[in-house]
């Protein structure tokens, strides 16, 4: 069965790349190099032993998706191309509209040509905005994005159940990913974000490795066990399989749009996730309580019961493994 995964080289992509092709499917893929690197091709050909079928280019460019499907007989395809950067879409709603919206209407515009119609799409949690309730259920009402990032995804899920409606051959599944971290037991791939990273857990990877010289804890005040936000973070490699897992889905049963929380219905604080990351690597991260960052929330943690009975999917790493995993892969790579 061949998967065409658009961002194969990016972080979730790469990974969910390895277990495709361990599991047996034929991976087509695509990637423009805009937050990834061409050496990950080669990374996921040594951990697998097995080719890519690879396409360097833009969603955007519809001539390029058509020959894609023309040339090759796509069953199923995973849509991971996608910018992610809150602060950055803030400061460019044009490109993050452009490049995370209309690209997906490319690409639909295409499968619907080529009468691909099974796809499995790239949401977060960030559609919540601040939750109605923890643990989220996919029930929990969506909407208040608090930036052009949030929004796109907020878009593009609108766009897609707007899409089963209209043309019920489509079977869709949005995942709604919490925090991914973590790195392929290799250490071959993981997440290597260009400059100084937003996101807590490659922070705290980077004053491990002393690039940087302590944490900013962003509020200590808010209403969680400690004081520090609360989130849900799940092992990439745990985020990649539910990929598979969805695929088979996506094979048995009815057309239609399907929605999951992809999370491990945990939520741990900041200072918990200092305290393991600093236990588990036997290595300190000195930190500094610094005011709260725009647009947080206290508690973000899923309710993952949906995707854990109709996917036959659950987490099997910790909160130990997804530090020790993201930190292996930093100082493998120095
Ligand atoms: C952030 C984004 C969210 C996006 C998600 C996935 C914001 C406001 N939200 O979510 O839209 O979907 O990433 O990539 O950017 N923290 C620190 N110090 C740091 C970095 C983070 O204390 O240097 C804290 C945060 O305040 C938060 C927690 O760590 O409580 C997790 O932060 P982060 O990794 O950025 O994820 P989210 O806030 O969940």
């Amino acid at each position: 069965m061949k998967i065409f995964v658009t961002g194969c080289c990016g972080y979730i992509g790469s990974h969910t790349c390895t277990l495709l092709l361990e599991k047996g499917y034929e991976v087509v893929g695509l990637d423009n190099f805009s937050n990834s690197k061409r050496s990950v091709l080669n990374k996921i050909k040594k951990i697998t032993n097995k080719d890519i079928i690879f396409y360097e280019g833009n969603m955007l460019n519809k001539e390029l998706l058509d020959e894609i499907f023309t040339k090759n007989n796509i069953d199923c395809v995973i849509d991971f191309a996608a910018f992610k950067s809150v602060g950055d879409s803030v400061l460019k709603p044009i490109q993050y509209y452009t490049n995370n919206v209309n690209s997906v209407l490319t690409l639909l515009t295409s499968m619907q040509e080529h009468n691909v119609k099974k796809l499995i799409f790239s949401s977060s949690a960030t559609v919540y905005g601040n939750p109605e309730f923890v643990p989220i259920t996919e029930n929990c009402e969506v909407g208040n994005t608090t930036n052009p990032y949030g929004t796109s995804k907020l878009f593009t899920e609108k766009i897609l159940k707007d899409l089963s409606l209209a043309d019920p051959e489509f079977k869709i599944i949005i995942f709604r990913y919490f925090n991914p971290v973590g790195a392929h037991k290799s250490s071959l791939i993981g997440e290597d974000p260009l400059g100084i990273p937003a996101n807590l857990m490659p922070y705290i990877c980077k004053v491990a490795n002393k690039e940087l010289d302590y944490l900013n804890v962003f509020g200590n005040d808010y209403n969680t066990k400690d004081g520090t936000g609360v989130r849900d973070y799940i092992h990439i490699m745990d985020l990649a399989d539910a990929h598979i897992k969805g695929i088979e889905k996506l094979g048995n049963s009815q057309n239609g749009l399907y929605i999951y929380n992809l999370g491990t219905g945990k939520g741990y604080s900041v200072l918990e996730m200092i305290n393991t990351f600093e236990k588990v690597n036997n290595i300190k991260i000195p930190y500094k309580i610094a005011p709260r960052r725009s647009g947080d929330i206290d508690e973000c943690y899923a309710d993952s019961k949906k995707a854990n009975k109709e996917l036959n999917w659950t987490c099997q790493y910790n909160l130990e493994d997804m530090c020790k995993d993201a930190y292996n892969f930093i100082i493998k790579n120095k």
